[in-house]
């Protein structure tokens, strides 16, 4: 009896130390009269979330706020007294007398109120799973912290335009980092109704979003219309509220808007343990609202940024070209509609449209109802004089713009059609430059068809280039409107080489270096300077006058071989644009010099380090799987999001260069090959590409598609989780081989086993497991079972919940072909065990 009264007190007295923090901590709820002090916290009840005092950055002020429950008070997501904060740590979270939800400080005055009218004080608080704070009165929710944001937009939140009252709830930025008073910036939904999103200064337009399509936001470039936005917009005419929600499945998304102004998306890795930013706008000046004024476009590659649109010139010429863009630009010729004197003589001639492409469309455009096709929104525009341009967008429908065009930019990838309404007289300059145009090109072509043919009688000819005769983007014009001839002319590639008479050839808009600053750059191709021997020529690194470092890629002289991927790149790599592909800067033609000149890369290449026993340490496993991500994303946006679709045809870790940061870039876009957005795979007489990363068809029979590029992703994907090179353990065997070992060790659930042994420490078992799955369903042998790349993008991001079973990949492309078509073949293979990659340093 002693002993069990013994044991008694013991239980009693560790309850009673244990019971002060276990009662706070346990509950998500307080009732009349409840209150919690600084140091006490409300958790929701699955323990996600956490509200209580905290201390933002370096200030010394307390503040109510939520947090994720898991996390520091770093992610604060809703702060209760933004303006109010409690001196001291003196302050208590109350449901106060009246029933509303208090903050008071040390002598119990009311510093913010949850200020709802009452008519009992019978009140619960109840912080909830999905991070919204709702106040309980009489069984009936009276305010929420979801109805009440700061500066967090989370999922299940409603914030948006009350179309009967026209309130307009908005998000609204920190002052500063350490600082949760409203700051300068808010968002919300247009007050015009027009489904965007604007983040405003003050009341100044910062940055929109552009119209919803129903997938995406047309003005967000590469906006992927995947899970992962998950977005949704209100059913707003039953609801008589427009809003966007989302979800966010399994993984934490928030969407914040610093106190910089910038909306970032932001979501949680399980993983990795950090948060990534998934994108943010605006960060570039041509993201900024209206920019370059009404009638100007920005581009944010070209310099200056800002350019008048077709037929129009700066308002304030003096302005303008010493860079002030606010006045924007006028009309040059008048619009016969608006010259209404000189109506009536039957020679006048009607005014037309110019074709735009990858415009973010401008803001303030009218909906034109009941238009149903492109031809429909044209003649809705001609009817009217007042219309300035239309576009007819799929998902939105026609339309049309009555007042000044505003906040245009002219994206490097994706973007809409949009038709300019200008003077008949514009439009045909224009038409007779490029009638000239024409002429000149046939020329070219047919003197290029001659030596063409010249040369195919003495040698065969080996390459394959697009001719292509692009113009800037944005500013193509046609009056009448072909929407296939892009793709037509994708298709319709121009077999041929280019020979030394076509040096008048241009950079493809690109800047153009001269041979002497080249020369300087290199200190005249010095050995110092030497990075390494690519397949067609040393590559250099340079020092620009200003002290920027770029990779100079010099075509030897002897090469014949790399004229066509000279020209083939330039093309390329001039319209593309993407953080995970390395950028082309400009080129320099110089008698018989070819110079590329590109973004320089002091980390290299990824070969250098995984496959290097002594370097493949510093990759960690959160470095590797950025990397693998990285590449997906690149990868995918020259399969689909890049106006051109293009395969890359020859993806391998020595084309992987990584920035400062490590992060990787694709390069290399010799042997690239754009795709007409039809046609899904292709037959080529000569097969490029590197052994050991060739997909089974490819080898075998020459035929590629995107598929192809999946195949070698997934190659690569398999090497940088293992460290270890495809090629290296080529056995009969096939467990002993890469794919063969991935296979088996993923089917006995060992993929630990497979991870590089240098970093298995680091290595998260769950990612791990992901990443080989994935890469075992890219290696599939039918082109059909592999995924597409933003399946791939998808499952690496953790999005999806169910990952297919792989096949068992046979290893076909492991045998050598032994078709005629082997020679150049061959040539690669050989030289594909040293580096044979451009950029690319030993
Ligand atoms: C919080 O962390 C714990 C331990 O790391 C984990 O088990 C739990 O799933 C996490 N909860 C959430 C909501 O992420
Ligand atoms: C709540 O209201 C009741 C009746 O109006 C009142 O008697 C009671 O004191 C109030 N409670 C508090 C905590 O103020
Ligand atoms: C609480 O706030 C009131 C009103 O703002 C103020 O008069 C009082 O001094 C504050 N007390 C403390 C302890 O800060
Ligand atoms: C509560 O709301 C009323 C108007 O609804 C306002 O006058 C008052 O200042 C508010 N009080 C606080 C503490 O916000
Ligand atoms: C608050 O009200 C909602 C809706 O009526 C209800 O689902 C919830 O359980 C209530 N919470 C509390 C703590 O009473
Ligand atoms: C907010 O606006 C004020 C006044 O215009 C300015 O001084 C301050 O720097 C701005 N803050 C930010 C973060 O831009
Ligand atoms: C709404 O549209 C009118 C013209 O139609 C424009 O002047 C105004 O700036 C727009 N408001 C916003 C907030 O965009
Ligand atoms: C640019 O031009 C506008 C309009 O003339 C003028 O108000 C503004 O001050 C100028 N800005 C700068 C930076 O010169
Ligand atoms: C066209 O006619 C209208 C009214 O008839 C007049 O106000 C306008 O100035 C005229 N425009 C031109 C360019 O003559
Ligand atoms: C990558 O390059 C940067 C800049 O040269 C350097 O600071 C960093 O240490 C390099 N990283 C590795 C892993 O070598
Ligand atoms: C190409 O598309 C056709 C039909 O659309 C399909 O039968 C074929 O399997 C596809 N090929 C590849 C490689 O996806
Ligand atoms: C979320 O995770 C649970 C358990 O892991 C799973 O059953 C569910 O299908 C997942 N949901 C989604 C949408 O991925």
């Amino acid at each position: 009896m002693g002993s069990q009264c013994m044991g008694f007190a013991v239980l009693l007295l560790s309850l009673l130390l244990v019971s002060p923090a276990s009662l706070s901590y346990a509950k998500d709820t307080l009732e009349l009269d409840g209150y919690i002090e600084d140091g006490e916290t409300l958790i929701s009840a699955d323990e996600i979330f956490e509200l209580g005092f905290f201390s933002p950055g370096s200030s010394k002020y307390r503040y109510i706020g939520i947090w994720y429950y898991n996390f520091s008070t770093d992610t604060v997501l809703w702060v209760a007294n933004r303006e109010a904060p409690v001196p001291d740590t003196s302050g208590r979270l109350a449901v106060g007398g009246d029933g509303n939800l208090v903050v008071l400080n040390g002598s119990r005055s009311v510093l913010w109120s949850s200020n709802v009218s009452l008519s009992s004080n019978a009140s619960t608080v109840q912080l909830l799973d999905d991070g919204n704070l709702v106040l309980n009165n009489t069984g009936r929710v009276v305010w929420q912290s979801f109805e009440n944001p700061t500066d967090t937009y989370l999922p299940g939140m409603k914030v948006g335009l009350d179309l009967t009252t026209n309130v307009n709830q908005y998000i609204t930025s920190w002052k500063s980092s350490d600082d949760p008073a409203p700051g300068n910036y808010s968002m919300g939904v247009d007050p015009n109704r027009s489904t965007q999103i604007f983040v405003w200064e003050g009341t100044k337009p910062r940055w929109r979003s552009g119209r919803w399509n129903g997938q995406v936001f047309i003005g967000i470039q590469n906006m992927v219309p995947t899970y992962i936005y998950g977005f949704k917009l209100s059913n707003f005419e039953l609801e008589k509220k427009m809003y966007f929600y989302y979800t966010a499945f399994n993984s934490s998304h928030r969407y914040v808007l610093t106190w910089e102004g910038i909306e970032k998306h932001l979501t949680w890795k399980d993983d990795t343990k950090f948060w990534s930013t998934f994108w943010a706008q605006p960060i570039t000046d041509c993201e900024l609202y209206n920019k370059c004024g009404n009638y100007g476009s920005c581009t944010d590659e070209n310099t200056p940024i800002c350019s008048c649109l077709k037929g129009y010139v700066p308002a304030v010429e003096a302005e303008w070209s010493s860079g002030n863009w606010t006045s924007g630009c006028v009309r040059r010729t008048p619009l016969q509609c608006e010259r209404n004197s000189s109506g009536g003589a039957g020679s006048v001639q009607a005014d037309g449209f110019w074709k735009m492409e990858g415009v973010k469309l401008p803001d303030l455009s009218d909906w034109a109802s009941g238009v149903v096709d492109e031809d429909g929104c044209q003649a809705a525009c001609l009817g009217n004089c007042s219309c300035q341009a239309y576009a007819y967008v799929t998902g939105i429908g026609c339309l049309v713009w009555g007042v000044d065009l505003v906040d245009i930019h002219i994206f490097s990838s994706g973007g809409n059609d949009m038709y300019l309404r200008l003077a008949a007289s514009e439009i045909q300059t224009k038409k007779k430059k490029s009638f000239v145009i024409l002429i000149v090109v046939l020329a070219v072509v047919l003197s290029l068809g001659c030596i063409y043919l010249f040369f195919k009688c003495k040698k065969r000819i080996r390459g394959t280039a697009r001719n292509a005769f692009y113009r800037r983007r944005g500013d193509r014009g046609i009056v009448s409107v072909d929407p296939n001839r892009d793709r037509d002319r994708a298709e319709g590639g121009v077999s041929f080489r280019i020979s030394d008479e076509s040096k008048d050839q241009k950079c493809q808009e690109l800047p153009l270096f001269s041979f002497d600053s080249i020369v300087a750059s290199t200190s005249n191709f010095a050995l110092a300077n030497l990075l390494g021997e690519g397949g067609f020529g040393p590559v250099y690194k340079g020092t620009l006058p200003g002290g920027q470092e770029v990779a100079l890629k010099r075509l030897s002289r002897s090469s014949g071989q790399g004229e066509n991927e000279f020209k083939n790149e330039v093309i390329l790599m001039a319209k593309l644009q993407h953080r995970n592909l390395v950028r082309l800067l400009g080129c320099c033609i110089h008698g018989e010099e070819r110079i590329l000149v590109y973004e320089y890369m002091p980390n290299r290449s990824l070969n250098a380090f995984l496959f290097d026993p002594r370097k493949k340490g510093l990759l960690g496993w959160k470095t590797r799987y950025d990397i693998i991500e990285g590449i997906a994303r690149g990868l995918l946006y020259l399969h689909r999001d890049s106006r051109l679709r293009i395969i890359h045809r020859d993806l391998k870790a020595s084309n992987i260069l990584l920035d400062k940061d490590m992060n990787p870039k694709i390069s290399d876009f010799g042997m690239a090959r754009i795709f007409g957005s039809d046609d899904n795979e292709t037959n080529t007489k000569r097969v490029v590409g590197t052994y050991g990363y060739m997909s089974p068809e490819y080898a075998m029979q020459g035929v590629f598609s995107v598929k192809s590029d999946v195949y070698s992703f997934g190659v690569l994907l398999l090497e940088i989780v293992s460290g270890r090179k495809n090629s290296s353990f080529a056995h009969q065997d096939s467990s002993l081989n890469l794919l063969g070992s991935a296979w088996k060790l993923w089917n006995e659930d060992n993929v630990m086993e497979f991870v590089d042994p240098a970093i298995r420490d680091s290595c998260s078992p769950r990612q791990a497991s992901r990443c080989v799955n994935v890469g075992l369903l890219c290696v599939q042998d039918r082109p059909n079972d592999r995924p597409t790349m933003s399946s791939v993008v998808i499952m690496l991001e953790g999005g999806t919940a169910a990952y297919p079973q792989p096949k068992q990949p046979t290893f076909s492309a492991e045998r050598s072909p032994s078709d005629t078509e082997s020679s150049t073949f061959g040539l690669r293979v050989a030289s594909a065990s040293n580096s044979i990659t451009l950029l690319t340093a030993r």
